[in-house]
C-alpha cells in the first residue's frame, strides 16, 4: 500500500516536471519569435528594392528606417539619408564619335551650383566653316520625377547628341536641382534662371557658343516627363511675367510624355484609388507639401481658359504613349489649350503600344527613331 502511494506520487511529480519543461520551452520559443520581430531593423522585414542600397550608418538606427519609398526612383530614410536607385551615372562632355557633336559643361550660378551641358553640331559641309549660319536654340529639361537623373547621365547625353546633330540646333540641357533635398519650386526657379541666362547670353554674351552661334529668335524648350512639366511651366511663367530677359520670345515648346496629374480622373485614366493616392503622395513629397495635386503646376487642366491664353510661345507639341499613366492628361492638355482660344498652334504625337518615355529607354527601336524624327522636324520647321 505504502509502496503503491509512493509510486503514484513519483509518477505525478515527473508528469508535473514534464509539463513545466514543456511550458518553459514554449515560452522560450515565443520570446525568441518576439525578439526577432521587434529587434530586427524594419527594412530587414520589408522586401528590399532592386539594387542594394549602401548600408546606413550603423550607430544611427534611423539611417536604416525607410521614411518614404519612392521606388523605383529613390528611398528616403528617417535620418534624411537619400538612396537614388537610378540616374546617378555620369558621362563626360566632349566630342561624340557617333554624331560629331561637341558638348561642354557650364556653370550658371556658382552660389547654387546650377549648371548646364551645352551641345554644338559639327560644322556643316565637312571642312568648310559655317560660322555665318546661326543655329536654333533648344533649352532641354530632363525627366526623372523631379528627383533623379541629371543633364550628365548617359541616357540624356545620348539623346541630346542625337537631337543636336539631326536638328542642327544649339542645345542647352539644364541641370536643375532635385527634390527632396531641394523641393519644388527649386527646379522651376533654376529652370527659369537657366532660361534667362540663355536668352541673355545669346543676345550679348559672354558665353561664346550662344553669342556667336545661337539664333535666339528660334528659341525652343523641350523636356520629357517632369521636364515636359517644367517646359510648360516656363512658357506659362514667361506669359505671366511679360517674357524673358531682353524681350526674347519662345518660339515653341515640346512636351514629351509630360508629367501632369490631378485629383479627378480624366478620360480613360485609371480610377484605382490606391494608385491615385500614390501620385498625390509622391507629388507632395516632391514639393514638400507646398502644392496640392490640383495645383496648375501639376494639373494645368485646373486653369481657366484665360490662364491658358497666357502661354507665351507660338507652337506647342505634346507627345503621348498609349501605355503611359499620363497619356489621358497629355491628350486633354492639347484639347484644353486648343479650346482656350490661345492664338498658337497645338500638335499631338501619339505612339501606340509603348510605355512612358520609351524613346529614352529603348533609343534604337524603330518607334523611338520615328518619335525623334518628329522632334527634329518640329525644330526645323519655320
Ligand atoms: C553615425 O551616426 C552617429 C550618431 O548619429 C554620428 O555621431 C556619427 O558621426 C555618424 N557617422 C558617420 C560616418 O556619419
Ligand atoms: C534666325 O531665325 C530667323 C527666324 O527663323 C530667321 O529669319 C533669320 O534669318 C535667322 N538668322 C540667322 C542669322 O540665321
Amino acid at each position: 500500500m505504502v509502496v503503491k502511494i509512493k509510486r503514484q506520487i513519483g509518477s505525478g511529480l515527473s508528469l508535473l516536471a514534464k509539463l513545466g519543461l514543456l511550458l518553459i520551452t514554449l515560452l522560450l520559443v515565443i520570446a525568441a519569435i518576439l525578439l526577432l520581430v521587434f529587434l530586427l531593423p524594419r527594412h530587414h522585414r520589408a522586401p528590399l528594392p532592386p539594387g542594394s542600397p549602401p548600408p546606413g550608418n550603423g550607430s544611427n538606427p534611423d539611417d536604416s528606417v525607410v521614411a518614404f519609398d519612392f521606388s523605383p526612383f529613390l528611398i528616403q530614410y528617417k535620418s534624411g539619408r537619400i538612396y537614388r536607385m537610378d540616374g546617378t551615372d555620369r558621362v563626360r562632355a566632349g566630342v561624340d564619335e557617333a554624331t560629331g557633336v561637341t558638348s561642354k559643361d557650364v556653370v550658371i550660378d556658382r552660389g547654387t551650383g546650377l549648371g548646364a551641358r551645352m551641345y554644338l553640331p559639327p560644322a556643316a559641309g565637312g571642312e568648310k566653316k559655317d560660322l555665318g549660319a546661326a543655329l536654333p536654340v533648344l533649352v532641354f529639361y530632363h525627366g526623372g520625377a523631379f528627383v533623379i537623373e541629371s543633364a550628365f547621365t548617359p541616357k540624356y547625353h545620348d539623346y541630346l547628341n542625337k537631337v543636336t546633330a539631326k536638328a542642327r540646333v544649339l542645345a542647352v540641357s539644364v541641370d536643375y536641382r532635385l527634390a527632396p533635398e531641394h523641393p519644388l519650386p527649386t527646379a522651376y526657379d533654376d529652370s527659369w534662371q537657366a532660361l534667362n541666362w540663355v536668352a541673355r547670353n545669346a543676345r550679348s554674351g559672354p558665353e561664346p557658343w550662344l553669342q556667336d552661334r545661337g539664333n535666339i529668335t528660334r528659341l525652343f524648350l523641350a523636356g520629357d516627363s517632369a521636364g515636359g512639366n517644367i517646359a510648360h511651366n516656363m512658357a506659362m511663367r514667361a506669359g505671366r511675367e511679360g517674357g524673358l530677359e531682353g524681350g526674347v520670345a519662345i518660339m515653341g515648346i515640346i512636351l514629351l510624355d509630360p508629367y501632369f496629374w490631378g485629383k479627378t480622373p480624366v478620360g480613360a485614366e485609371t480610377t484605382d484609388q490606391g494608385r491615385r493616392r500614390r501620385y498625390e503622395q509622391t507629388w507632395s513629397f516632391i514639393c514638400n507639401g507646398k502644392y496640392g495635386i490640383d495645383d496648375p503646376l501639376v494639373d494645368p487642366l485646373s486653369m481657366p481658359a484665360s490662364e491658358w491664353r497666357k502661354m507665351a510661345c507660338s507652337r506647342v507639341a505634346v507627345t503621348v504613349s498609349d501605355l503611359d499613366d499620363f497619356m489621358e492628361r497629355g491628350k486633354a492638355y492639347a484639347v484644353a489649350l486648343r479650346d482656350s482660344g490661345w492664338s498658337g498652334q497645338v500638335e499631338q504625337y501619339e505612339t501606340a503600344g509603348e510605355n512612358h518615355v520609351y524613346f529614352l529607354d529603348k533609343p534604337s527601336s524603330p518607334k523611338s527613331a520615328k518619335e525623334l524624327a518628329f522632334v527634329v522636324g518640329y525644330l526645323s520647321r519655320e
